[in-house]
């Protein structure tokens, strides 16, 4: 490519005033006046924050990011973007998910950036930052922060997915305080991000099958010294990309989400693996589906054996060979043959991977589980359709299931009934919970995996059929239809359940009923009254004016799409 035609030639490659001023502050920074003579301009887009612990560590991994750039040479540029962490940001991190976008897109595209590495971690740092980047369209690679050392505690392995053991083993007296506080410690004790295959893993596998990220990034663990060469190694490749304008539109093809949806199905990726890619397909312009996710799944079995689904952990998963293992057992099934970051095919990618620990990544014909994969559910409940993970299922029975309505109006109510000594409810109980949707709560938090109530625990009830227009952690596990749509709070069937209605889920047929009939359900409608939601201004207002509905990646209105890498005024 002609150094001319690069788009920060827009900025340092000016003569007189303007390029005057475009150069002279940066030079405040002691960048020689070579820097500016038509070197690849790489931002680095970093979601470090202390406030979102699992991204810690990238000030570090962007010097890594930069020495690669450096020697490529490229000129990097390191520059921050609204980090989301998981664990702190109150209602949910998901409410800001495409807020964060829409700071990743106007900080591309407003700035002399020709290529760009986006630095992920953290659930939604990975949606959020590919969301902004596929509505500029140029050059970008991703690194992901890398999972975290496997936890021990009293001897054991432990991970995210022990917290909802742990706290209901303390709901019944089984542990105590301190040793939760011990816990605690033991589990994360070290940098990166969740170490099961929850959502920020999921997210990790993600982006290397949508072809985004060199190979093996998705499970290196953030403490091991590999992850800072992939981090250089990728800083080197964005250059090149550059040079040779592969750009994410050529890489994010449907081919991409097919074989994307595919993996995540091998690897029993996380519910919200839906949400996120339906919004990534958006932005970049490929038609993606709910149903696609189920048929594209369909056959798929689970051959990563990585909790929640399975046994092992993120840094197992690693060391058995990664992703590309599950990739090429999964090739004859895949589009194998198109481009990814690095410039080969998936297949070229995958070809010398090699399983080096069969007890964590299974074969087709010996795979972890045959159940597997995201089912999509439709019915009177779900007109547009909702997803449960088979796979996360305690009790398989479940997934032909009729029983009783049990419904929470909202979280509150559900806080409020759910240590009631005389709830009354039994293991076949259908729990329901309202009003926890994009618009609805807002923001759509992860609380579909409802915690069963106390007298049913008690008795070794683990697992039940809990139904909401919610989502659920990708570390969660259970009988648990999420994603309802439409919505409670916008008047969809789920906001006209009552107590005592009989519900059938039939997961085999894709089926999910409200067995009352439409005369009761238009009574009933007559009646209800749209939920206040009462947010007068703000982000929080835009938000409910504009997000979309769960089916299509609640995504806001107006985001979907992109805007290229032109700015919107250049009067310079
Ligand atoms: Fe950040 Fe789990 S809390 S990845």
């Amino acid at each position: 490519m002609d150094k001319k035609e690069l788009r920060s030639r827009g900025w340092f490659g000016k003569k007189g005033k303007d390029g005057f001023i475009y150069r002279a502050w940066m030079k405040n920074q002691g960048f020689p006046a070579d820097e500016f003579e038509g070197r690849p301009v790489i931002g680095i887009c970093n979601t470090f924050s202390e406030l979102t612990p699992c991204n810690g560590h990238f000030r570090e991994l962007a010097e890594s990011v930069k020495r690669g750039v450096w020697e490529a040479g490229g000129f990097p540029l390191e520059f921050p973007v609204m980090s989301l962490g998981e664990t702190l940001i109150k209602p949910t991190a998901m409410l800001y998910r495409n807020l964060a976008s829409m700071d990743v897109e106007e900080s591309i595209r407003a700035n002399p950036i020709d290529g760009v590495v986006l630095l992920c971690g953290c659930d939604k740092t990975t949606p959020s930052l590919v969301m902004g980047a596929c509505s500029v369209d140029i050059p970008t690679i991703v690194v992901s922060g890398g999972p975290m050392l496997t936890g021990r505690y009293r001897g054991k392995s432990i991970g995210t997915s022990d917290i909802w053991r742990f706290s209901e083993a303390y709901r019944q007296g089984q542990i105590s305080q301190d040793e939760l506080t011990t816990a605690e410690a033991c589990m994360c004790r070290s940098q990166g991000h969740c170490a099961v295959m929850g959502t920020a893993s999921t997210m990790a596998c993600m982006v290397e099958s949508l072809g985004l990220t060199l190979p093996e990034n998705a499970a290196i663990p953030a403490a091991d010294s590999r992850r800072k060469v992939n981090a250089h190694l990728s800083g080197r490749r964005i250059v090149s990309m550059v040079k040779e304008d592969l750009r994410l539109s050529q890489i994010l093809t449907r081919e991409a989400f097919e074989n994307a949806i595919k993996i995540n199905a091998a690897i029993g990726g996380s519910t919200n693996f839906v949400i996120h890619l339906l919004a990534i397909a958006g932005r970049i312009g490929v038609d993606l589906t709910l149903e696609d996710f189920d048929h594209l799944s369909a056959e798929i079995p689970l051959l990563a054996n990585l909790q929640p689904s399975g046994g092992y952990f993120m840094e197992d998963f690693y060391y058995a060979g990664g992703l590309p293992v599950v990739i090429k057992e999964l090739l004859s099934r895949l589009h194998g043959g198109i481009i990814t970051a690095n410039g080969k095919t998936v297949e070229e990618n995958c070809v010398a991977a090699e399983c080096f620990d069969p007890e964590v990544i299974g074969t087709l014909e010996k795979p972890v589980k045959e159940l597997t994969g995201l089912v999509v559910v439709k019915g009177n409940l779900a007109e547009n359709g909702a997803v449960l993970k088979p796979s996360a299922s305690l009790k398989p029975e479940l997934l032909q299931h009729r029983g009783r309505a049990l419904v929470f109006e909202d979280i509150d109510h559900y806080k409020l009934r759910l240590e009631d000594p005389d709830l009354d409810v039994d293991e076949n109980t259908v729990m329901v919970l309202k009003n926890v949707g994009p618009k609805g709560y807002p923001g759509m938090p992860e609380v579909g995996n409802m915690s069963l109530p106390k007298k049913l625990l008690e008795k070794g009830v683990m697992d039940m059929v809990r139904i909401s227009d919610g989502r659920m952690s990708g570390t969660g596990f259970g009988t648990v239809v999420l994603h309802v749509s439409p919505e409670a709070a916008i008047g969809g069937v789920l906001a006209l359940v009552q107590d005592g209605d009989m519900i059938e889920l039939d997961v085999e047929n894709r089926r999910l009923h409200l067995d009352v009939s439409d005369e009761e359900l238009a009574r009933r409608r007559a009646n209800w009254k749209p939920l206040e939601l009462g947010y007068a201004r703000g982000y929080v207002n835009l938000h409910i004016n504009h997000v979309m509905q769960a089916h299509e990646g609640a995504d806001m209105d107006f985001l979907r799409g992109g805007s290229g890498d032109v700015v919107t005024r250049d009067s310079h």
